[in-house]
């Protein structure tokens, strides 16, 4: 799930089909989070609520900064992904970083070339925003398919997590694309699990077995 929304946490939790949480600054500003201490102690209840990693971004955009808050984010939780942004300060705080041992989800990626370089500096997973690159007239999922095409062709360990989900049908082109994760907000994940016919059946079901227990 795609949310810093505790609610929304626990209730996708219970679907039984979440598998980590991932966060950024804009979703925990939603929350009225604007600083480290409430990001630290809302992060450490999301992963209370969900065993798999939770992704913590930081704020900082130079390299020592990054670093700093990335090993400090890493001591808050038992499973911690660091988001980093795919910048040049960025993989160079991520080959730090990953030297620690400290797993990383680099975020912000719009190009090929970036998740290559992501790769290459040790990211543990990398975020293509589709739905961003949508939004402008590209065919976000199209990179999606193509990292992992190329990922593939050199063994490469990288996850390819795609994010910036914006509809049901992205979650269904992840997955044809060959992604490892989708990160999917809680609205879409609800989306997943619903259809009209679905709920057609069951009410057939139900007319038609209440009528039978009155004959
Ligand atoms: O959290 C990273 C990414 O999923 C954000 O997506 O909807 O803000 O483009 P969005």
């Amino acid at each position: 799930m795609d949310t810093a929304n505790i609610q929304e946490i626990r209730d996708g939790a219970r679907l039984g089909v979440i598998s980590g949480v991932t966060t950024n600054p804009s979703l925990a500003a939603s929350e009225g989070i604007g600083n480290a201490q409430d990001y630290k102690a809302a992060v450490q209840e999301i992963s209370d609520l969900v065993d798999g990693p939770i992704s913590v971004e930081v704020v900082s955009q130079d390299a020592p900064g990054m670093v700093a808050e990335g090993r400090e984010i890493a001591e808050w939780i038992p499973n911690p992904w660091v988001k980093i942004p795919s910048t040049p300060a960025g993989f160079e705080a991520i080959s730090i970083l990953a030297r620690d041992g400290i797993k990383i989800n680099q975020t912000l990626c719009f190009s090929t070339n970036q998740a290559l370089l992501g790769a290459q500096a040790g990211s543990t997973a990398v975020s293509p925003f589709v739905g961003r690159l949508d939004d402008i007239g590209h065919q976000g999922m199209q990179m999606v398919a193509e990292i992992v095409s190329i990922f593939r062709s050199y063994d490469i360990k990288t996850l390819v997590l795609a994010a910036s989900i914006r509809h049901t049908l992205h979650c269904t082109m992840a997955a044809q694309a060959g992604a490892d994760i989708a990160t999917v907000p809680y609205k879409v994940l609800l989306q997943m699990a619903q259809h009209p016919l679905t709920d057609a059946g069951m009410a057939r079901f139900q007319a038609d077995w209440e009528k039978a227990g009155k004959s």
